[in-house]
């Protein structure tokens, strides 16, 4: 609406300035022809005058002469004539108006226009009368202009009332077709903007008018609709993006099953044997009833051992969608721990876990974290020396939660630092690392909103801190 009452604003201007110059132009035009018309008038009645009372001056006398014009005066209702001396001073009855405006003897009518003491102009004339004796005197006409002053009022008033009128009819057509062809259409087109800004792409529009805003609603459609395909294009791309990221993270994974069940498969050794002894001790009919009992008992209790662990393991292997959960993190930690273990006790390296945190619990995806977090542990294990330590600690921040895994190994140099985090940068041998784990980790810590931070000294050790928000 605002665009109509501007549109109609500067159209009223615009036929004010018109009409009232227009005005102004036939109200100077209407006032000349008015005075040309009177002054034409009074050198014709001026002129008849003078000769008229001239004749009568020679033939009958002064008196005669004087009384014609008296006559003639007093018929007359808005002219006023009379007879004047060319001199002023010598008769008062018969002093011009303005003595300095009588022609000389010879001159031609003169007429003037003339404020009177009201300021009401007027139009004077003087026609020149030579009269026997060598005197000089003139035939005066006096005419108010007031009727010209009212005609001008009268053509005033017209013009306004037609500039009203007009006004009113331009002010009608242009809010009418405005609203019509302009602010409708173009309210849908803001309404249709702002959708695509909210992201909804539907819906094309649809104008049958021919004109720009139907141009403008085209283009919208076109541009909705390569934004749609460019979207579908995005989310098939990030599609296929995730995909293959969890392909690479699945991979990993299996890497460091292939690695833990190492470890686990030879902690697995020691329960195996004793289920094994107890077995065959039970098998020989050596034993009692009684100790039987016991003795299936401590068998069970390995196997479920057993079972567990490898529970455990395979758990990490298994592919799954991922879902974030509100989790305890530090449950997530304990099970990274007990799953990590076997690998520490292979490798002698002790590996210690302390909770700092009341309560750790947060939303995220715990398979990711789980992996993420072994990752960065079996790295630390790889680089603690025999009969070393791994310590993992769970601490709260004010906004966050940090796992700290410090190592008392080889630590890293300066220049590797840096690039840890790249995608195949490893320092181990070839078929030892792929230089894939932490970059996997890096990914899903972010993925959380959160980050990962090293801290290391050659030859004393090193400090990943996992930070994960709280309000992730
Ligand atoms: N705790 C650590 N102490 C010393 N060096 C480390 C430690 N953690 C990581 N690194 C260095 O960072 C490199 C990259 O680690 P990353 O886990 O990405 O790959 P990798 O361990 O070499 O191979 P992968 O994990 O894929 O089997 C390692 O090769 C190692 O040089
Ligand atoms: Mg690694």
């Amino acid at each position: 609406m605002r665009l109509v009452r501007q549109l109609s604003i500067a159209i009223c201007l615009g036929i004010c300035v018109v009409l009232g110059f227009n005005a102004w132009l036939r109200l100077g035009q209407q006032r000349q022809d008015y005075r040309a018309d009177v002054q034409r008038d009074h050198a014709t009645i001026g002129r008849a005058l003078a000769s008229g009372v001239e004749f009568v001056w020679v033939r009958e006398g002064k008196d005669l002469a004087l009384q014609v014009v008296e006559q003639l005066n007093r018929r007359e209702n808005q002219l006023t004539i009379r007879w004047v001396w060319g001199r002023a001073g010598e008769d008062l009855t018969y002093r011009p108006l303005r003595p300095a405006l009588v022609p000389r003897a010879g001159q031609k009518a003169h007429s003037s226009v003339i404020p009177d003491k009201d300021g009401m102009p007027y139009m004077l004339t003087y026609a020149p009368v030579d009269v026997p004796g060598g005197r000089h005197g003139a035939i005066e006409l006096y005419e108010s202009l007031a009727p010209e002053q009212k005609a001008l009022r009268s053509i005033l008033v017209r013009t306004i009332l037609t500039m009203g009128v007009l006004l009113l009819l331009c002010i009608a057509l242009t809010v009418g077709f405005g609203v019509l062809f302009v602010a409708r259409p173009l309210g849908t087109l803001t309404r249709k903007a702002e959708q695509i800004g909210a992201g909804d792409l539907d819906g094309p529009l649809a104008f049958t008018a021919d004109n720009e805003i139907r141009d403008l609603a085209y283009a919208m459609n076109t541009m909705s609709r390569r934004l749609l395909e460019a979207r579908e294009r995005a989310e098939q791309e990030t599609q296929a993006r995730i995909r293959a990221l969890e392909q690479l993270r699945h991979a990993d994974r299996l890497r460091t099953v292939g690695e833990l069940a190492s470890g686990i498969a030879h902690q697995l050794g020691t329960p195996l044997n004793v289920v094994r002894a107890r077995g065959s001790m039970i098998a020989a009919g050596e034993v009692t009833e009684a100790r039987t009992r016991e003795l299936g008992q401590v068998i069970v209790g390995h196997v479920d051992r057993i079972s567990e662990t490898i529970r455990q393991l395979l758990d990490f292997a298994r592919r799954e969608q991922p879902r974030p959960t509100s989790t305890d993190l530090s449950k997530v930690v304990e099970q990274t721990i007990a799953l990590v273990e076997p690998l520490a006790h292979q490798r002698r390296v002790k590996l210690a876990f302390t909770v700092r945190s009341s309560s750790a619990r947060l939303r995220i995806d715990a398979a990711q974290v789980h992996q993420a977090l072994i990752n960065i542990i079996v790295n630390a294990l790889h680089a603690t020396p025999e009969g070393g330590k791994v310590e993992v600690v769970l601490d709260e921040e004010r906004e966050a939660f940090v796992i700290s895994i410090r190592d008392g190994g080889e630590g890293i140099a300066a220049e590797h630092l840096p690039h840890i985090f790249e995608p195949f940068y490893t320092t181990k041998r070839a078929g030892e690392g792929t230089g894939l784990g932490l970059p996997v980790a890096d990914g899903i810590v972010r993925e959380h909103g959160g980050s990962i931070e090293a801290e290391s000294q050659l030859g004393a050790g090193t400090v990943f801190r996992v930070r994960l928000p709280k309000a992730a």
